[in-house]
């Protein structure tokens, strides 16, 4: 049986320094946030799930089948980093949703929540579109930003690396690997 910390470098191209959560980690930590999220609303609810692209599309194609209520999907573009390891500081939006976001209840997807500008930017803008709620779902959280408001639900608390793969990505590399290693 594969624990999923085996490290394929067919699959990765180079080494990582080391394994950070495993496929099975992360699989079972997201069953628990959808089943969290699944008691936290009502079938009436009329969810939106909107996700940050591109960070969150795995994690959130993951959890999204597991939650038992009516919703609907849409994907946000923000940049704040380029390429690079180091924010900007600066986050524009690239794309906005087409799925109306007025008396919706809304959960912002995020795959990692670091320095805290990319949440910060973007709760007050969609708060301005008039949500039933807006809940925020994170998959990690390295626990150093200065948050205006606390994601709802967090996956992992992240070390202070640079974690790539289940969507983070390093120069767009690495979003495919199914486990979360440290560069
Ligand atoms: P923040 O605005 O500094 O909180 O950063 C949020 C965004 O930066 C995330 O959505 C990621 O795209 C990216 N990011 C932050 N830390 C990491 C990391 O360790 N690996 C890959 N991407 C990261
Ligand atoms: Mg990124």
């Amino acid at each position: 049986m594969t624990t999923g910390a085996e490290v394929d470098t067919r699959q990765t191209g180079r080494d990582l320094s080391r394994v950070v959560f495993t496929r099975d980690e992360i699989q079972e930590r997201v069953t628990e946030m959808a089943a969290e999220i699944t008691e936290a609303y009502r079938a009436e609810d009329q969810i939106l799930v909107l996700g940050l692209l591109k960070g969150s599309f795995i994690f959130l194609a993951d959890l999204v089948r597991q939650i038992r209520h009516p919703l609907q999907v849409d994907f946000l573009v923000a940049s704040s980093y380029g390429n690079a390891t180091t924010t900007s500081g600066e986050v524009n939006l690239l794309y906005d949703p087409e799925a109306s976001v007025e008396n919706r209840s809304v959960i912002l997807v995020e795959d990692i929540i670091d320095s805290g500008t990319t949440m910060n930017r973007l709760m007050p803008m969609l708060e301005d579109r008039g949500p039933r709620s807006l809940e925020v779902c994170a998959l990690l959280h390295k626990r150093v930003a200065k948050l205006d408001r606390e994601p709802r639900w967090v996956g992992f608390d992240a070390p202070l690396e640079f974690l790539v793969g289940y969507g983070l990505d390093y120069g767009e590399e690495f979003r495919h690997l199914p486990f979360i290693g440290s560069l």
